[in-house]
């Protein structure tokens, strides 16, 4: 696993976003799949300033979604559907044809979630994932004492994750109580793991998941269980890493021609 250390929440979405514009120059249609929440709306912003600026080429990408809620009317502005195709999905010039995600809004969620793992795989599977950490740990919703093999399914969200989530709704009654959220299993399928984590909250998360054992109650530590996964921090959430020293004089001590 590889630890970034970089001074802002910009830097890092800059980074990240060379290395997604490298696997388009390799492969043009590579699935690329997107957290919402803010620690990714810097690498968002600066993926639509390269294709603005013309040095990056979008137009074949594929696009699919890491987890949504369910019980939320079709359309809601907050849906992760919607949050993607309009942070991610407009921004580049895709359209909804690029885009896969779970139907949240299913009759059957127990078959909405397995019809999606299915999709991912038949779509050749996850080329690059970015992710996001909670405050508790977890990747996409996949709360602590989530099975480390656990398949796309339907998950209830922590008290303290729906207090995390408020802030982009009314109220709190107003955030869901479930969700569907690829596996742990699933995103460890992924090619390439990319974790942002941003800020002093996410402090705590980030030193459990990257320098404590591997735990289903720490789900993101499951990185550690994959052969290319790179965490990328600010250093308000490397605050608490004990080994900040290495990571950083690693990283200072890269080969140029080597990306994240
Ligand atoms: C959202 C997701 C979550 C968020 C996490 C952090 O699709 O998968 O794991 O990444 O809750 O959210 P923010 O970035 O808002 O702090």
């Amino acid at each position: 696993m590889e630890i970034v250390i970089v001074p802002d929440a910009a830097t890092g979405g800059e980074l990240i976003a060379r290395a997604i514009a490298e696997l388009l120059t390799d492969k043009p249609d590579a699935l690329l799949g997107v957290a919402t929440g803010s620690t990714p709306l810097p690498v968002y912003r600066a993926l639509k300033s390269r294709v603005e600026a013309g040095t990056l080429d979008a137009s074949r990408a594929r696009i699919c979604q890491l987890d949504e809620y369910v019980g939320l009317p079709e359309g809601h502005p907050e849906s992760y559907r919607a949050v993607v195709l309009r942070e991610v999905v407009e921004p580049l010039g895709l359209t909804e044809a690029s885009f896969l995600g779970p139907d949240g809004a299913a009759a059957d969620i127990a078959a909405a979630c397995a019809a999606y793992d299915r999709a991912l795989a038949e779509a050749g599977g996850v080329d690059l994932q970015l992710l996001g950490i909670g405050t508790d740990g977890h990747i996409g919703f996949n709360e602590p004492c989530s099975s480390l093999a656990s398949r796309t399914r339907i998950k209830t969200l922590t008290h303290q994750t729906r207090e995390d989530n408020a802030r982009f709704f009314d109220n709190l009654d107003e955030v869901p109580h479930h969700v569907i959220t690829q596996g742990i299993g699933t995103i460890l399928e992924a090619r390439h793991l990319v974790l942002l984590a941003t800020g002093e909250a996410k402090a705590e998360a980030v030193a459990l998941a990257v320098e404590g054992p591997v735990a289903a109650v720490v789900p993101a530590s499951a990185l550690q269980l994959h052969p290319h996964a790179t965490v990328v921090v600010d250093e308000a959430a490397a605050s608490r890493l004990r080994l900040a020293g290495y990571f950083r004089e690693t990283y200072a001590a890269k080969p140029a021609w080597q990306s994240i």
